[in-house]
């Protein structure tokens, strides 16, 4: 019989789906709005004729964005209150990546692993600082969205300018996340995410330090 551990918790796993789908409706509200659909003739899908719709995108966009940003804080207050930061980056984790890469194709041994591997160390901080950035710009541009509020075009320009490009790099980081776990030596840590077991050997093999 196959036995497991417990990876994540329900609070993690509760937090982690609240961000992935108001990440996923950002994603494409926020893509509605440059407006991409029109062009690449997503609204002839059967269901998808809103999507082309600034007003719907918009609010659709404005209720994610509320939902994204609540989970992104009440992330970081918990775990900091737990003092849980084992996924934060460590001194060393750039050229361990490299060699967890090279593990993969089977070049060189597996280094000693934590809970967290080197590359999804560096991963998390790429995600959460790409996150930040979009919340802090997109923070900004609804306040200026609030009435007869004046801030410096300059400064607009640029807070546009770095959500679109954040948003851009938050879209191709979901798809790497997700084309990451479908390969076959991590696709053992799916369930983790859901029910919140791993297999043990599967773990004890490849995170030996956790
Ligand atoms: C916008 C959408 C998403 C965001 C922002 C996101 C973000 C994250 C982050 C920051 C982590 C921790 C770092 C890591 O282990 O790589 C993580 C872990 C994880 N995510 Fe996502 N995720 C998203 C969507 C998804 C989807 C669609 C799946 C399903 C295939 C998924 C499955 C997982 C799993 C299984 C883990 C745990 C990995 C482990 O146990 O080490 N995520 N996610
Ligand atoms: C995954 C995260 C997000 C992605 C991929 C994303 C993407 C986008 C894109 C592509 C646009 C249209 C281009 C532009 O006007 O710059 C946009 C507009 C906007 N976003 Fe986001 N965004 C995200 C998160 C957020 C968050 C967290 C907020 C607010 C806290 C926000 C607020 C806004 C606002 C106010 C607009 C302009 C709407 C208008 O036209 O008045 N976004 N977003």
């Amino acid at each position: 019989m196959m036995t497991t551990r417990i990876r994540h918790s329900l609070t993690v796993r509760i937090t982690h789906w609240i961000i992935a789908l108001s990440g996923i409706l950002l994603l494409f509200s926020g893509f509605g709005q440059l407006p991409l659909y029109k062009r690449y003739y997503v609204i002839k899908i059967p269901g998808l004729a809103w999507s082309s719709n600034y007003e719907i995108t918009l609010v659709i966009h404005y209720l994610a964005a509320a939902i994204f940003t609540a989970a992104v804080c009440f992330h970081l207050v918990y775990h900091y209150r737990r003092r849980e930061f084992g996924i934060l980056p460590k001194r060393g984790d750039i050229g361990d990546s490299i060699k967890g890469f090279k593990a993969m194709f089977g070049l060189g041994d597996e280094l000693h692993h934590e809970k967290f591997q080197a590359k999804q160390r560096i991963i998390y901080t790429i995600i959460g600082v790409t996150s930040l950035l979009l919340i802090v710009t997109g923070l900004i541009k609804s306040y200026k969205n609030l009435g007869a509020i004046v801030l410096d075009p300059m400064l607009l320009q640029w807070m546009a300018f770095i959500h679109t490009i954040t948003g851009g790099i938050f879209m191709m980081l979901f798809l790497a996340h997700v084309a990451a776990l479908l390969l076959k030596n991590h696709r053992p840590m799916i369930p983790s995410m859901i029910t919140g077991k791993i297999d043990r050997e599967y773990a004890e093999k490849h995170h030996p330090g956790w």
